[in-house]
């Protein structure tokens, strides 16, 4: 068969396991500029989050000027980026990360800017040329009679036009439930809800919203739980509330990593605290989050049906949740979270898990923020889980 050039090899495509990366909303907002991409850049490179599999660096809205040039192509804001946009794509190459850019379904962005609406092919062509290997397409300032889905197929129809590879990250906040489509129309992440707060009660609520929505989520396409606050101690552009303490962003990323969603990181990487980057570092986490077989972990049921007893548990099911997670080559995990406020023992009974009493087997267990081994165990676990806390917990069948 003469179709080679038709029908190039196989590759893996993009987003094979989910996206991981920063972004600069989250703290930056508009205050964004060539030399702040330049530095995070550096950041990413020499402070380890490359390594632990950082790739993306986005800059969100507000990078352009008001109006589109002569030419009906969007400009650069030459105060923020006197360089221009190939420069900073470059530069960004040049530090061994994928560059990602920002523009919106609307008429304007949400920040105002020109976006993209009736210029999908034009912009996308642009975006190309200045090497740009991810989109985020936001949702703001949408014509009042135009179709959304239509929208976003069209910049992804789009975006496949330029023949780069360039990942699209849908944002249209769970609008007509982008988990049924979004998938269909290439969108290789979508955002599920609508923006996220740097407090507990806001993650914990983005979590929640999404539970029954994990099944559609695996590999090529993925639900984006939003960028992480992890890190930001209440600064930056998304602080509002109460901020969250140590604990909370342990759950939060345990939240974000165990449920196998994109790890977009918002904070000001130049100075995270030594235990936020240990913890978006973690590389027992992100293993889970990357394994390759991207399967939504299942929930445990924690009373004892069988004893006709519902007194195994002393915090309400929806706030103290237990979960396994099978992973690739035998491995499971088990996540337990008390997103109640308060302390209490959750039940996991290896009977609800698919273990039952008989069957011989138990699991051999390590506890993944201790690193301590816990031994083959059997029959049910019930630790104690701090308020707003989790515990995780790598695990081998094991014969007992
Ligand atoms: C929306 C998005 C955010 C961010 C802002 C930028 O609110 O949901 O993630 O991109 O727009 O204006």
């Amino acid at each position: 068969m003469e179709n080679s050039r038709e029908f190039p090899e196989k590759t893996r495509g993009l987003a094979v396991t989910p996206p991981m990366g920063w972004n600069s909303w989250n703290t930056f907002g508009t205050h964004i500029s060539d030399a702040l991409i330049r530095e995070m850049a550096d950041v990413m490179a020499e402070k380890g989050y490359r390594d632990a599999g950082y790739e993306y660096l986005v800059i969100d809205d507000c990078w352009s000027l008001r109006k589109r040039g002569a030419d009906g192509r969007l400009v650069p804001d030459p105060e923020k980026f006197p360089q221009g946009m190939k420069a900073v794509a470059d530069y960004v190459h040049s530090r061994g990360l994928k560059f990602g850019m920002y523009s919106c379904a609307g008429v304007m962005t949400c920040g105002g800017y020109p976006s993209s609406y009736g210029h999908e092919f034009v912009d996308a062509q642009t975006f190309a040329a200045w090497g740009v290997d991810y989109l985020k397409y936001d949702f703001c300032n949408f014509p009042a009679g135009a179709d959304c889905k239509t929208a976003y197929i069209t910049m992804s129809m789009a975006l496949k036009a330029t023949g780069r590879p360039i990942l699209f990250s849908a944002c249209n906040w769970g609008q007509q439930e982008p988990w049924l489509w979004m998938r269909s129309v290439g969108a290789h992440m979508y955002r599920s809800t609508g923006d996220i707060q740097d407090n507990f009660v806001s993650f914990r609520d983005i979590f929640r919203s999404q539970l029954k929505h994990f099944a559609m989520n695996g590999n090529y396409c993925f639900n984006d739980m939003d960028m992480l606050t992890v890190g930001m101690y209440g600064s930056g552009n998304v602080a509002l509330g109460e901020k969250c303490t140590d604990t909370e962003y342990r759950t939060q990323f345990a939240l974000w990593a165990y449920f196998g969603v994109p790890l977009m990181l918002g904070a000001d990487l130049r100075n995270m605290s030594p235990f936020c980057r240990e913890l978006t570092q973690n590389r027992a986490l992100i293993r889970i989050n990357q394994d390759a077989e991207c399967r939504p972990p299942y929930q445990v049921y924690q009373g004892r049906p069988q004893y006709g007893s519902t007194d195994w548990w002393t915090i309400p099911e929806d706030s103290a949740l237990a979960f396994v997670r099978h992973l690739s080559g035998g491995e499971f995990a088990i996540g337990l979270f008390n997103l109640s406020d308060a302390d209490g023992q959750i039940t996991f009974p290896f009977a609800n898990a698919g273990l039952p009493y008989a069957c011989g087997y138990g699991l051999e267990m390590k506890d993944v923020f201790t690193g301590e081994d816990l031994g083959v165990q059997r029959d049910y676990l019930t630790p104690e889980v701090k308020a707003r806390d989790c515990r995780l917990y790598l695990a081998r069948i094991s014969r007992l």
